[in-house]
């Protein structure tokens, strides 16, 4: 498998070349992003999909956890991105709340993603029991991703962060959950913080490509939190967190040689400073030289 450079020209990313990757034993890469800037390196490097994730309740928005954020702020960022991606396909997460009240809520908030934040698909945490509300959404031309295991906005359902299916019953339920969202026609999977092993078997039972985040190298892609993999995250990192850089070093320099230089006197030089045009500055001289003979 070749890559393709950066800077040169790709192919859009669609649900349908998600499934082709996956006949091609290609795996799919996949990256939240929640601003323009971090969107657009994270577009032109390559990534197939970017997702909007309302985990920006925690590394934008300095919340505890997801249950908080809105509808209004997961599309204020939703947008930005949009501005910003050319190739990867877009995912929004629907945040709690938007699609637990009532299956026309659920579309027509859904919808919202699509026509206000340019979002190609919306995610929607659940497995089996969500399956009706998804296939309802994917009837209103509105594709869908799943995301079971641990699911974020079940956390106090959970009792915590805890990895799902280590049991024998545990198996069963993400099975049938993974079998439910497979029927659904889901555009993906993503399976969050379950066994290795429970990964590669629903990997290898549906047809729908899945994505993991702390469920082994068998998925047929992969998921970070960008904020992660860039050491952004002021925490601990989880068990399968790589990183991949290191900007908070690299902000905290920068900001510190700032304030040095500012404390200092040495920023700005003549060099970074705008200066007047010859002949204003040699007329604005000539008045100011007036002024001080009357002042004598
Ligand atoms: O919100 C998010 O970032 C996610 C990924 C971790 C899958 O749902």
């Amino acid at each position: 498998m070749s890559l393709t450079p950066i800077g040169e020209p790709r192919q859009k990313i669609t649900i349908a070349s998600l499934r082709e990757k996956i006949l091609h034993r290609e795996p799919i890469t996949c990256l939240t992003a929640y601003d323009y800037a971090t969107a657009r390196l994270v577009d032109e490097a390559g990534i197939d999909i970017i997702l909007v994730g309302d985990s920006l309740a925690q590394t934008m928005l300095g919340y505890d956890n997801t249950l908080t954020v809105t509808i209004d702020e997961m599309l204020h960022h939703t947008k930005a991105v949009r501005r910003a991606v050319k190739n990867a396909l877009l995912v929004a997460d629907m945040p709690f709340g938007s699609y637990h009240v009532s299956p026309d809520e659920a579309v027509s908030n859904a919808a919202r993603f699509i026509k206000e934040g340019g979002a190609e698909a919306v995610k929607i945490e659940g497995g089996e029991k969500r399956a009706d509300l998804i296939r309802r959404i994917i009837d209103a031309e509105i594709p869908v991703a799943g995301h079971i295991g641990l699911t974020p906005q079940s956390v106090n359902v959970m009792s915590g962060y805890k990895v799902q299916g280590k049991t024998l019953t545990g198996i069963e339920q993400l099975m049938r959950d993974a079998v439910a969202l497979d029927r659904a026609g889901v555009a993906c999977i993503y399976l969050e913080g379950i066994p290795r092993e429970v990964a590669a078997m629903i990997t290898a039972e549906v047809s729908t490509p899945t994505i993991g985040i702390g469920a082994g190298p068998e998925c047929d892609g992969q998921v970070l939190v960008i904020h992660d993999i860039l050491n952004l995250n002021f925490g601990t990192p989880a068990k399968f967190v790589r990183r991949y850089g290191d900007a908070a070093a690299l902000i905290s320099d920068a900001v510190q040689a700032f304030r040095a230089d500012v404390v200092s006197g040495q920023y700005p030089s003549d060099g970074e400073s705008y200066h007047l045009p010859k002949e204003t500055r040699s007329a604005l001289d000539t008045v100011l030289e007036r002024k001080r003979g009357i002042r004598r």
